[in-house]
């Protein structure tokens, strides 16, 4: 046995590193970053729920059947497999930590399950529509009074530490082994080393990236553009999912309105009234979820309307007060009278089906680097994420990289991290006196994503977004090294990775595949059903 307790550091606090937190303290100091405030993340914002087998009429064969259905050719089996059968005793592991789900009210003892664009069955376990909110609330209480756990607030990850900044390596290691982080105060913009066993990325989405998202602000893909600076293979970043319905409203901020609500009937039509969706797909408003989105924004393109409606007048006003508190009281927030009155929704930047390439164990490509939840990319959600999977991919993932983690940090032969790594270097690095030109390029990259690199793409459009992106490359490159680094900088110079690695995954994939559609190779092609790996 190892003489004292390995140190894992994890970088993000939402299901996934709480999660990982929980387990990994069983045998392991753990220390827990989170860029902001822990509750922070979009996890927070999840509204639909988490899927399981849990119904006694569902069964795993139909939920990994919908799952590859879903993922368009692209998702990896065994660890679809692995998903499907964990996910319930992981559930029940999230009851035992404290998360209340929504009951049945017919069967008290039983809980109410949801359906959603894609699944065949009612399989989703819920908290009314704030299922995140619940789970974040119930791991965040049981990690504060962990011993083992040293939680960190607005600390934010700048770049891994790896061990060719130690010593000369052979060309043949790379980078070699993952030693820890460099870590920023945000209140101070003081930066330290710190050293870990293991380093754990579970640092989120990138939806940031558009214009136009469901994701908050933390959501800048910085665990993808750290482990990718760092060597590790980054997968399928062509792969972002566009959420079909987020509330059209000029004041609301990234608002989205659950799928659960199609799952109850709800009806999407365009301005003329007409129930559109039959025209797509036989599972109407309820295909899966790129479906729906790439059927709205060509129903948008033909009637050159700004959004469509949700039609969710058959369900009853108590009870869509009852069932989808947060939808009603932002409706309400808006002046919109549902479920009386249809919704105005068009589809948003939503989920990040890439990421850094992990194998069944939430490994990466480098030694002592594991990935978990959002920011990896573990095979299950191939081309197109399942609806409500991803909460599920986050507590299976964290479960499985602390069992296999276990054995090696414990053993006799565990690597450690060395005592003491180098100090950041400032150089020459000035203060930055204004943050306009930072505010500038975040806003161009945005909108340069959203218009050319956005639902329906073409060569065109996403060789112009590569040279434009090339272009601010340099330019943020220079402030990078010119001024002293903050959060906003590192989380420009992250979206700015982020956004070429979308950029060159979708140049690389020369066909259309679920979430990623080219009007140049408008179909599949079977030679292009293999993961797009950078
Ligand atoms: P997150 O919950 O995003 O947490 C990321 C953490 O990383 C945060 O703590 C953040 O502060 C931290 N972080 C980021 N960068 C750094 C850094 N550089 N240094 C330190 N810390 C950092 N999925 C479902 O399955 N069901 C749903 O119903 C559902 N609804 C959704 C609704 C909305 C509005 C959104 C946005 C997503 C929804 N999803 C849903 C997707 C799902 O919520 C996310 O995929 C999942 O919560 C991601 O969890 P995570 O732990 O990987 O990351
Ligand atoms: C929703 O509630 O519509 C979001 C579900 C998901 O993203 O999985």
């Amino acid at each position: 046995m190892a003489t004292y307790p390995p140190k894992v550091l994890i970088i993000g606090s939402g299901i996934a590193g709480l999660s990982a937190a929980l387990h990994f303290s069983e045998f392991s100091d753990v220390t827990l970053l989170a860029k902001t405030s822990l509750d922070e993340g979009n996890t927070r914002y999840a509204q639909g729920g988490i899927a399981a087998v849990w119904a006694k009429n569902d069964s795993f064969a139909e939920h990994k059947k919908d799952t590859l259905e879903a993922g368009a050719g692209l998702c990896r089996e065994s660890t679809v497999d692995a998903c499907v059968q964990e996910g319930p005793d992981r559930i029940k592991e999230l009851i035992e930590w404290g998360v209340e789900f929504t009951r049945d009210t017919d069967h008290p003892s039983d809980y109410d399950l949801h359906i959603e664009g894609g699944h065949h069955q009612r399989r989703i376990l819920h908290s009314h529509d704030f299922t995140g909110l619940a789970i974040e609330e119930a791991l965040i209480q049981k990690v504060r009074s962990h011993a083992k756990i040293t939680v960190m607030e607005n600390y934010m990850a700048i770049d891994l530490i790896m061990e060719g900044k130690l010593r000369t390596l052979t060309a043949a290691s790379g980078l070699g082994r993952c030693l820890g982080a460099y870590i920023l105060n945000i209140a101070t913009n003081e930066i330290a080393p710190m050293a870990a066993d293991l380093t754990v990325l579970a640092s989120g989405g990138a939806g940031k990236v558009y214009l136009y998202t469901s994701n908050p602000d933390v959501a800048t893909g910085d665990g993808i553009a750290m482990a990718y600076r760092a060597g590790a293979r980054i997968a399928n970043m062509e792969f972002m999912q566009f959420h079909p319905t987020c509330l059209y409203h000029p004041h609301a901020k990234n608002f989205l309105i659950t799928e659960a609500l199609r799952g109850e009937g709800g009806i999407l039509r365009n301005l003329e009234g007409r129930d559109f969706m039959p025209d797509y797909h036989e599972m109407g408003s309820l295909a899966p979820r790129y479906v729906v989105s790439q059927s709205i924004d060509i129903e948008l393109k033909r009637t050159g309307a700004a959004h469509v409606w949700l039609d969710i007048t058959h369900i009853k006003p108590e009870e869509f007060a009852e069932k989808f508190p947060q939808v009603h009281s932002m409706c309400k927030k808006f002046g919109i009278n549902a479920p009386r009155e249809f919704i105005p929704v068009v589809p948003a930047a939503h989920y990040m089906c890439g990421g850094i390439l992990v194998d069944e164990f939430a490994q990466t490509s480098i030694e002592g680097l594991v990935a978990i939840g959002e920011t990896a990319c573990t095979g299950l959600h191939g081309a197109n994420r399942l609806a409500s999977n991803s909460l599920l991919e986050g507590i299976v993932f964290s479960k499985r990289a602390a069992l296999q983690a276990k054995n090696t940090l414990t053993s006799h032969v565990a690597p450690h991290a060395p005592k003491s790594l180098p100090a950041w270097e400032f150089g020459r690095a000035v203060d930055m006196e204004e943050q306009i030109d930072i505010v500038a390029t975040w806003r161009e990259i945005r909108t340069l994503m959203w218009n050319y690199v956005g639902i329906v793409r073409s060569n065109r459009r996403l060789n112009r977004a590569r040279e434009r992106l090339a272009l601010l490359r340099h330019e943020v490159n220079e402030d990078y090294w010119k001024f002293k680094v903050n959060r906003d900088l590192i989380e420009l110079r992250n979206l700015l990775t982020v956004a070429e690695l979308i950029v060159e995954s979708a140049l690389r994939r020369k066909e259309s595949r679920g979430l990623h559609l080219n009007v140049d190779y408008p179909k599949a092609s079977p030679d292009e059903a293999h993961d797009t790996i950078i």
